[in-house]
């Protein structure tokens, strides 16, 4: 099997060259995301394999399609970004890893709300400058603070477990399944809205979908309790920035902590420190004292990308030998939520 793996960096090389040693595929790394204009590169190549921002829309299938790929192995869980009728229709099978490290996502999320309510991503440049003084920097306590947690699947059953268990936050949770182990240590499942309204800290764990897009918008952001804390490490979509930066502007929010962005494409994962971004919305967002953001980080541990080049690559094998494929994906698994 040939698989054109787009987007990479170098710790896609590393990771996947060390599961490949199982099963001898020919990799051919690509700097260029998958786009319809890249499509052609991977021409010859019986797979394609892509990332979270690769554009795998039906312009960019028809053409991998036409060139030979039959396998798109997405080497992430969310699949937002592939046209999966398209790809259905073009005899294009999908297939994801669809857990790779809960742990990875879940810790990095709790480090991101403590560095952003304990303000220690701002202490540490100040630290660097010598400035020892503690103006500005007063936190609060997560130990008995209401944490809404929106989705409490692999990830954000980790996530409440960590805030009601580890630290005794009060954890409302919204999903449409409910996790009794959860219920067990005292989260308590509400109406998102009640979740939204209530939550002095809100985390986003559910999937992107037409019926999750901008769950937090303006009415949720006017509703919500004066200085609310919202991490979002699922997808950027999950929030109206525009709107989010209206009400940090109105000083109605308490902070912001980004791992994800609206328009993350084409910015996130590339060193963009000599470039003029033209992205005002995000340089807007950059400005606030109180938004602390990365970029995509929160699954880049040593075993979460060890998992995604095995999984991945055991995908590929089992395509190859006409075995089923458990973990792959079809339109009828995305459903409006
Ligand atoms: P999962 O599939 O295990 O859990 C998602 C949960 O969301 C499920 O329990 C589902 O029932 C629930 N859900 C679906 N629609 C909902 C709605 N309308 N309201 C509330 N809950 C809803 O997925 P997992 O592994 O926990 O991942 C969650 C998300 O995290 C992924 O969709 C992905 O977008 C994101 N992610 C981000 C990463 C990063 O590096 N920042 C890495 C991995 C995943």
């Amino acid at each position: 099997m040939r698989i054109a793996v787009y987007g990479t960096r170098s710790y896609d090389r590393r990771f996947l060259t060390a599961a490949n040693a199982a099963h001898g595929f020919e990799l051919s790394f690509l700097d260029a995301p998958l786009s319809p204009a890249t499509a052609l590169l991977a021409q010859g190549h019986e797979a394609a394999c892509v990332f979270v921002n690769d554009v795998a829309d039906r312009a960019a299938l028809e053409v991998l399609a036409e060139g030979g790929v039959q396998l798109l192995a997405l080497r992430c869980a969310g699949y937002n970004n592939v046209d999966l009728a398209a790809a259905e229709a073009l005899g294009i099978a999908v297939v994801r890893v669809p857990a790779y490290s809960p742990h990875a996502v879940s810790e990095f999320t709790i480090g991101l709300l403590l560095a952003l309510d304990r303000r220690i991503h701002r202490a540490w440049s100040r630290v660097r400058e010598n400035n020892f003084a503690l103006d500005g920097l007063v936190g609060r306590n997560l130990h008995g603070r209401v944490a809404g947690v929106v989705g409490t699947g692999q990830i954000g059953a980790l996530v409440a477990r960590a805030l009601r268990a580890g630290f005794g936050c009060e954890v409302l949770a919204s999903d449409p399944v409910v996790d009794a182990g959860l219920e067990a240590i005292g989260v308590r499942y509400v109406e998102r809205e009640v979740l939204l309204r209530e939550a002095e800290i809100v985390t986003l764990h559910c999937p992107l979908t037409p019926g999750t897009r901008h769950l937090i918008d303006a009415r949720v952001l006017a509703a919500a309790r004066p200085g609310l804390v919202i991490v979002n490490t699922s997808r950027g979509a999950l929030i109206d920035t525009a709107a989010l930066i209206e009400a940090l502007k109105q000083r109605r929010i308490g902070g912001v902590a980004l791992d994800v962005y609206e328009q993350e494409a084409g910015v996130f994962f590339d060193d963009l420190s000599s470039e003029i971004v033209e992205d005002d919305v995000l340089q807007r967002l950059l400005t606030f004292p109180n938004v602390l953001m990365t970029g995509h980080q929160a699954f880049l541990t040593e075993e979460a990308l060890t998992a995604i080049g095995e999984t991945t690559l055991r995908s590929v094998a089992d395509f190859a030998a006409g075995r089923s494929l458990p973990n792959r994906i079809t339109p009828e698994q995305v459903r409006p939520a």
